[in-house]
């Protein structure tokens, strides 16, 4: 594979400082991009920048907020002023909340919406009229399993579900300008958004359940990179799952499986 497949690219990552944003930031500077390490949390934002080679003077770190359209429009306009182009937003900020649909709080269900659905519209907003003036861009939505099956939580499937219809309606509505529009789906990936659930009993049984048990960064990392690249150039709208098979199975268990044998 080139190495420089993301020479003289810009690419914001929402996220950027924990987990898999993180991963991707390395992944993007590994191969040649200019990297806007974006986060809530700007010591982290910074920790990523830091961790990066060639950071001192390629990479910027920058604080904001994906639930507010004045921090998200300033995490735009500072990326113009250090660049001048924007090629790639890779919309991966997020938040769970895994509680019972009963348990499930007004305040819970507007923090994982403002975070995870409305969010990725706010930054997609910001930034599509500068790709539409170049005439080309990528934007890759971090969806889950769960907007696919229902395995977590309310307000999370929720958003993850309406991530990967906005990822159809905006590949749609911007193929005209060039701007291709898909999403990645992680399945189950060790992260600190899953600490405690890696602390209980739920992680093995979730291993046994995915076909390729638990994934790394990784592997989530490839397939957004592999998205952002010229290369899917010909793939808009879709989502791919990243989930070890997660999403393809209900498993009956392998006595089911040699009834008949
Ligand atoms: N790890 C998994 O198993 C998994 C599975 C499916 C989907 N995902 C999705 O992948 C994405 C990244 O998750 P992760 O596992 O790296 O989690 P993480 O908790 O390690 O990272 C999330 C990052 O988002 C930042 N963030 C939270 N709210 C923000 C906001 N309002 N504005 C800007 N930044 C904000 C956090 O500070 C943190 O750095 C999320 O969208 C998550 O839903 C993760």
């Amino acid at each position: 594979m080139s190495k420089d497949r993301f020479q003289d690219r810009v690419i914001i990552v929402t996220g950027a400082g924990s987990g898999l944003g993180e991963d991707y930031c390395h992944g993007f500077a590994s191969e040649g991009g200019k990297v806007v390490c974006a986060d809530i949390d700007e010591a982290t934002a910074n920790r990523t920048v830091q961790s990066l080679k060639r950071s001192a003077n390629v990479h910027i770190a920058v604080r904001c907020d994906v639930t507010k359209a004045h921090e998200v429009e300033r995490m735009v306009e500072e990326t113009l002023h250090t660049y001048g182009r924007i090629d790639i937003l890779v919309n991966n900020a997020g938040v769970i909340r895994r509680r019972s649909l009963v348990d499930t709080t007004e305040d819970d269900w507007n923090r994982e919406i403002d975070t995870d659905l409305k969010g990725p519209f706010l930054c997609v907003r910001a930034v599509v009229p500068h790709m539409m003036e170049r005439g080309y861009g990528k934007i890759v939505n971090i969806s889950s399993v769960a907007g696919i099956v229902g395995c977590i939580s309310t307000a999370y499937s929720a958003s993850k579900a309406g991530v990967n219809g906005l990822t159809r309606q905006w590949a749609l509505e911007l193929a005209p300008h060039g701007i291709r529009v898909n999403s990645v789906a992680p399945g189950y990936t060790a992260t600190p958004i899953n600490e405690k659930v890696r602390q209980t009993a739920a992680a093995k049984r979730i291993g046994e359940i995915i076909p390729l048990g638990w994934g790394k960064p990784a592997d989530i990392t490839a397939a957004v990179l592999f998205l952002s690249a010229k290369e899917s150039d010909y793939i808009t709208g879709q989502t791919l799952a990243v989930d070890g098979g997660l999403t393809t199975t209900v498993d009956m268990g392998p006595e089911y499986r040699t009834i008949d044998k």
